[in-house]
C-alpha cells in the first residue's frame, strides 16, 4: 500500500514535469558568469598525459562501438617504439583471457611528425549486458582493461549516453572529463573537435594528438565513445604541405561504418540498447544525390522504431542555435535534411562547434517560403529538440555572447563548461540534463523529461498539442 502510495506520488510528479519542462514556453538565458580558469592546454609533463611503464607499453587505449548491434567492440591503441602485437586478449573474469582477437596495424607522418603504431582490433560476437576483461601487450608492458556490453537490443532497455563535444586537452577539459566520469553514463556520443591539436603548429600536432589519446583514455578504454568529426579534425595546413582532409583522425579513430553500409568512416549508424543512433559529417558533402546524403536516405528506412525507439542524430554544427559565434552555419544542412528529421520524428539532434550550452524546444522551418511570408521556425512536434553541448573547455575558451532578444525556439542556453546526459528509462520516457562545471564542481543545471516521438500515445498527444496551440497563440 506504501509503495503504491509512493508510486503514485511519483507519477503526479513527473505529470506536473512533463507538463511543465518539455513543452513549457519560459525561455532562460542562464546569467550565471562562472569564474573562468584560463583556457590554456594542459603542460605535456602533466600527470594526465602520463606515458605507460614499460618498453613499447599500449597507450592511447579506447574502444568504441564495432558493430551493428551492440555485440562488437573496435578497440584502439598506440605502441610508441615498433609494431608489437596486434592481438586482444579477452575474456568473462579477470586474468583469464580464453579469447583472442587479431588487428590491424597503421602509421602516418604528419609534417616531420612520425606517429607511434596505431592498432585497430575488432572484438565481436560478444555476449550482450556482460562485463569482459581485455588485456593489450605483453610481459611488464602488458596492460588490462574491462568493459561492458550494452543490453539486447530492446524498445525498454534502460541505457545512459554522456554527450561531449570540443574537448581539448585544456584544465577545464579536465574538469569536464571527471565530472562525465562521475555521472554514470554508460557510453559518449563525442560532437566533434577532439583534441585541438590543429591549434600547434608543426610535429607538435602530432604530439598533440598523442597527449590528448593518453587523457581520454580514463574513459574511453572503459566504455565506448561514438565519434563524429569537427572542424578541428580536418587539418588543412599547406604551409607544412598537409593538404589531406581528417589525416590525424582517419587513422586514429575507427569507426563501425560499414556495419551500417556507410561508405566512409565519418557518417554511420549504429543501434545501441533501445536507440539508433546516427553520426553525420558537417565537413563532408550532404547535398542532394552527394554519397552521404543516399547513405542518410537509405539508413532512415532501416530505423526499427518498435525495436530501438529512441532516434538520435549527432553532428558536430548545430542547425538550431542562438549564440553569436557561428550563428546560422548550420543553414545549408538544415535545408538538406531537416525534412527528413521531421518526418522521421527524430528525438534529439545533438551538436557541438558553439563553445555554450543551448536547448531548443520541438520547432521546425520546413515550410520555409520567403514570398508567402513564412520565414520563421514555428513549434512542431515531430520536429527533434536540438542539443549544443560544445562546452568541453577548450583552449579557445567560451562563446559568451547571445543572440538577443533570445529566439522562441531556444529553451535555455548559457556559456559556461559542461557535459550532457541522457537516461533513457524505457520506451516512452528519458531523463536529461546538463551538468555545468561550476569552478571545481559538477552543477546539474538543465533538466527535462521527454516524451519519445515514435511512442508518444495518445492522450499525451493531445496535450502536445494543447501546449503547442499555446505557444502559437502566445496565450500561457
Ligand atoms: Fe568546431
Amino acid at each position: 500500500m506504501l509503495a503504491s502510495f509512493h508510486q503514485l506520488l511519483l507519477f503526479v510528479l513527473l505529470f506536473i514535469i512533463i507538463s511543465s519542462v518539455e513543452h513549457g514556453s519560459a525561455r532562460v538565458t542562464s546569467s550565471f558568469v562562472r569564474n573562468e580558469w584560463p583556457a590554456v592546454d594542459m603542460p605535456l609533463d602533466y600527470e594526465v598525459f602520463a606515458i605507460p611503464e614499460g618498453y613499447n607499453a599500449p597507450q592511447q587505449v579506447r574502444i568504441t562501438q564495432g558493430d551493428y548491434e551492440g555485440k562488437g567492440v573496435i578497440i584502439s591503441w598506440v605502441t610508441p617504439d615498433e609494431p608489437g602485437s596486434n592481438k586482444v586478449e579477452y575474456g568473462k573474469s579477470k586474468n583469464k583471457y580464453e579469447f583472442t582477437a587479431e588487428g590491424t596495424v597503421t602509421n602516418y607522418t604528419f609534417y616531420k611528425y612520425k606517429s607511434g603504431y596505431i592498432h585497430h582490433c575488432l572484438v565481436d560476437n560478444l555476449e550482450y549486458d556482460t562485463e569482459y576483461y581485455y588485456k593489450l601487450g605483453a610481459g611488464e608492458s602488458a596492460r588490462e582493461f574491462w568493459f561492458q556490453t550494452p543490453p539486447e537490443i530492446d524498445p525498454d532497455a534502460p541505457y545512459t549516453f554522456g554527450i561531449i563535444g570540443d574537448l581539448g586537452q585544456t584544465y577545464n577539459s579536465l574538469s569536464t572529463l571527471e565530472h562525465y566520469m562521475q555521472s554514470g553514463a554508460q557510453a559518449v556520443l563525442f560532437v566533434g573537435d577532439l583534441s585541438y591539436a590543429d591549434r600547434y603548429k608543426y610535429n607538435d600536432v602530432g604530439i598533440r594528438w598523442d597527449s590528448w589519446g593518453r587523457f581520454v583514455e580514463r574513459s574511453a578504454a572503459y566504455q565506448p565513445w561514438l565519434w563524429s568529426a569537427g572542424n578541428h579534425e580536418i587539418e588543412y595546413k599547406p604551409y607544412m604541405g598537409e593538404v589531406t582532409p581528417f589525416r590525424s583522425y582517419l587513422h586514429r579513430i575507427a569507426t563501425p561504418y560499414l556495419a551500417s553500409k556507410s561508405s566512409s568512416p565519418l557518417w554511420y549508424a549504429v543501434r545501441r540498447a533501445s536507440a539508433h543512433i546516427i553520426v553525420l559529417s558537417s565537413y563532408s558533402p550532404y547535398v542532394k544525390y552527394t554519397l552521404q546524403w543516399h547513405w542518410l536516405r537509405e539508413e532512415l528506412k532501416r530505423v526499427e522504431r518498435e525495436k530501438t525507439p529512441w532516434l538520435i542524430v549527432i553532428m558536430h554544427v548545430p542547425i538550431y542555435n542562438s549564440n553569436v559565434k557561428h550563428y546560422t552555419e548550420g543553414e545549408s544542412m538544415r535545408t538538406v535534411f531537416e525534412n527528413w528529421f521531421v518526418k522521421a520524428k527524430v528525438d534529439f539532434i545533438f551538436a557541438g562547434h558553439v563553445h555554450a550550452y543551448e536547448r531548443s524546444y520541438r520547432i521546425s522551418n520546413i515550410h520555409y517560403n520567403i514570398s508567402r511570408g513564412d520565414r520563421y521556425p514555428v513549434p512542431d512536434k515531430s520536429a527533434p529538440v536540438y542539443v549544443t553541448v560544445g562546452d568541453g573547455g577548450n583552449q579557445e575558451g567560451l562563446a559568451a555572447e547571445f543572440i538577443d532578444p533570445q529566439p522562441e525556439y531556444s529553451a535555455f542556453r548559457e556559456a559556461s563548461y559542461g557535459h550532457s546526459t541522457l537516461e533513457i528509462k524505457n520506451r516512452t520516457h528519458a531523463f536529461y540534463h546538463w551538468n555545468r562545471n561550476d569552478d571545481g564542481k559538477k552543477v546539474p543545471i538543465d533538466f527535462a523529461v521527454f516524451h519519445n516521438r515514435y511512442w508518444a500515445g495518445g492522450q499525451q498527444r493531445r496535450r502536445i498539442k494543447k501546449n503547442y496551440l499555446k505557444s502559437v497563440t502566445g496565450n500561457n
